[in-house]
């Protein structure tokens, strides 16, 4: 019956959609431009990418700036869960309303990290206390580096809840005049508080999602505000994450670009070959040599090197050292007589001539 109701619904929204009218709820993959069968990764990152530049705050001249966000908001939050995900597709946007539980979703905390509760502090105070940062290591592989990847983080930590009654606070020393008889007065020193509100912290588990950002770099940090270490009278700390690039059996990193060695049989090294490596997201980097390879020849290969940073669409470079893998088998007679004839490289046998370091 359900289903029914939504093809009859689905049918209408064809029929009307030239009118740009919605009838049944928004479309949530037209909000975040990815496609129907897009994975939960390509939907985490149209939604960060978006949510950037749909933030209202940017967006002060649009009036539909907070309906615009709030709809991106609540298509992350029905397509970014597999569950919710499934009945969207099935049942549409009033599908899970029906549910229940959909829409609780705060648009402004989401990937922006929370801003703390915290009152009572007097706003004329200049210096605002502000707990220790935390910072954690993310160890993190090369093939995410490559391609991005969203890392979910559990963090469980002392948050500040509110309490019946009040506690002192922003308590500081001032100097306190008592006129004590007619010419005499007595300046002593005193402590003051405000009274605030009372707080009580609680531990609580969140758990927070982290991007690892294509081209990100060793020991780069990205700064989740308010998640470090709580200040009863102040703002909390933050949280850093640094990455950590795990080693990689294959290659190495340096900057932008990629170092990896590949041994090639004497055979190839002199007749030339083929091959495919395969790189970080799989993909196949083809290399074909006509030439002669000679142990510690390298070759560079623009654009198959890591993703830059700042932008993604430059790549660096990798670089491909060869070493030479040379035959154990005895050759016989004639087969070292048939090499000779062939190589034809006579009387190159010069005396010891230093050490020659392959480049
Ligand atoms: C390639 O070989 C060189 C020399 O043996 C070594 O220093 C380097 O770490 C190797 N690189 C990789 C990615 O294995």
């Amino acid at each position: 019956m359900k289903n029914l109701q939504w093809q009859v619904c689905v049918f209408a929204a064809i029929l009307i959609v030239q009118l740009g009218t919605v009838l049944c709820g928004r479309d949530f993959y037209s909000i975040l431009g990815v496609p129907r069968s897009a994975t939960t990764n390509q939907i985490k990152k149209a939604y960060r990418r978006l949510a950037k530049e749909l933030h209202p705050d940017k967006n002060k001249d649009d009036e539909d700036a907070v309906q615009k966000f709030q709809d991106l908001s609540a298509a992350y939050e029905a397509l970014s869960d597999t569950e919710k995900r499934e009945t969207y597709d099935r049942h549409g946007e009033d599908g899970l309303k029906k549910e229940g539980g959909f829409g609780s979703m705060d648009p402004f905390q989401s990937f922006f990290g929370d801003f703390g509760f915290f009152g009572g502090g007097g706003n004329e105070r200049k210096e605002v206390m502000k707990g220790a940062d935390v910072v954690m290591d993310l160890h993190v592989s090369l093939e995410e580096l490559y391609t991005g990847n969203f890392v979910e983080i559990t963090r469980n930590k002392p948050v500040a809840k509110p309490a019946t009654g009040t506690r002192k606070c922003n308590c500081r020393q001032e100097m306190v005049t008592r006129q004590l008889g007619p010419g005499r007065f007595q300046m002593t020193q005193q402590t003051i508080c405000d009274e605030c509100p009372n707080i009580k912290f609680t531990n609580e588990e969140r758990t927070l999602e982290f991007e690892v950002e294509p081209g990100m770099t060793d020991g780069q940090e990205h700064k989740f505000v308010a998640e470090g270490e709580p200040h009863i009278d102040g703002e909390p700390g933050d949280l850093r994450i640094r990455i950590k690039t795990q080693a990689h059996p294959r290659f190495e990193r340096r900057g932008d670009d990629l170092y990896t060695n590949i041994t090639i049989s004497l055979q190839d090294a002199l007749t030339g070959f083929e091959m495919n490596i395969p790189h970080l997201d799989g993909h196949k980097v083809h290399i074909s040599r006509e030439k002669v390879t000679w142990s510690g020849a390298r070759i560079r290969k623009k654009g198959e090197g890591m993703p830059n940073y700042d932008n993604n669409n430059l790549f660096g470079v990798m670089y491909i050292t060869f070493d030479v893998e040379f035959p154990k088998s005895e050759l016989s007679a004639e087969e070292k007589e048939g090499i000779r004839k062939i190589l034809n490289q006579n009387s190159v046998n010069k005396v010891y001539n230093g050490l020659r370091l392959s480049s």
